[in-house]
């Protein structure tokens, strides 16, 4: 067991990657706290761990509201008596509330308003922020811990579909792990971040089938990934296995950014 004894959250944990990662690390002795926006995804997910065996606590937050952040971190102490994983793993990716729509890739575009500007930065930037302010405290009352940020191939390579904010926001959790680790490596906390490539998930449903396909292809592996590919590097970063890193990023991609 690669988490015995280890409390985790992990937010966005209803769905996708964050799911994937909750039931990766109970079933490798992790208690988990299950956290994401909607309550009832989470509260099912919960039921999937304890259901596998594992434990977990399922908890509502936004992870733009300070005091949901604050909320989260007080349940894992008070329930489990501490914390010392943190996974900031929810986003907000604009074509998957909206739909796709093609012909409208990146650039400053009519249809980036400020209310996508705002809610992308707020979710992806400012929840992975939130995490680590109200979490760090926590890990240090633990002697330290690990903290894994999630950022996007987006950041890195545009063009298929991603607004200017996604990768603003995704970029910007590349130099905020960066940073933390670099002011809270002494304390024994370590932040990492995972760029996941394209990932088969609910995120990215409803972009149609012939424009997932051609995603897809031009991936070397062939496939898109899937939510267990993240989850895994996950476990590996929450691990003591990955004791001697810190503010680095992991590419999760299937070769995607080598092309
Ligand atoms: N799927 C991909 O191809 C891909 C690629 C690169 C990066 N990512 C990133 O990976 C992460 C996980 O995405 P996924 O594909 O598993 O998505 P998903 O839609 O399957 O799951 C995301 C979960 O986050 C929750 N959530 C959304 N806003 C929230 C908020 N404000 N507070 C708390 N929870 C909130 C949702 O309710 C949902 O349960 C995101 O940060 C996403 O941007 C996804």
């Amino acid at each position: 067991m690669r988490l015995e004894g280890k409390v985790a959250a992990i937010t966005g944990a209803g769905s996708g990657m964050g799911r994937a990662a909750a039931l990766r690390f109970a079933q490798e002795g992790a208690v988990v706290v299950v956290v994401d926006i909607d309550g009832p995804a989470a509260q099912a997910v919960r039921d999937e761990v304890a259901a596998a065996g594992g434990r977990a606590m399922a908890v509502r937050a936004d992870v733009a509201q300070a005091s949901d952040v604050k909320g989260m971190v007080d349940a894992a102490e008070s329930t489990f008596g501490g914390l010392d994983i943190l996974y900031n793993n929810a986003g907000y990716w604009r074509y998957a509330i909206d739909g796709y729509e093609p012909g409208v890739t990146d650039g400053p575009s009519p249809l980036l308003t400020e209310d996508i500007w705002e809610t992308t930065i707020n979710v992806s930037l400012k929840g992975t922020y939130l995490g680590a302010r109200y979490g760090i405290p926590a890990l240090r009352r633990r002697g330290g811990g690990s903290i894994i940020n999630c950022s996007s191939v987006a950041a890195f390579r545009v063009g298929h579909g991603a607004s200017d904010a996604y990768t603003a926001a995704k970029g910007g959790v590349v130099a905020l792990t960066r940073s933390l680790a670099v002011e809270h490596g002494p304390e024994g906390i370590r932040v990492n971040c995972i760029v996941p490539g394209p990932i088969e998930t609910p995120l990215v449903d409803r972009i149609p089938p012939e424009a997932r396909e051609a995603f897809g292809a031009n991936v070397p592996l062939g496939r898109w990934g899937r939510p267990e590919d993240i989850a895994n590097m996950a476990l590996f970063l929450a691990s003591s296995e990955s004791a001697y890193c810190t503010g680095q990023m992991f590419v999760v991609d299937g070769g995607y950014l080598a092309l």
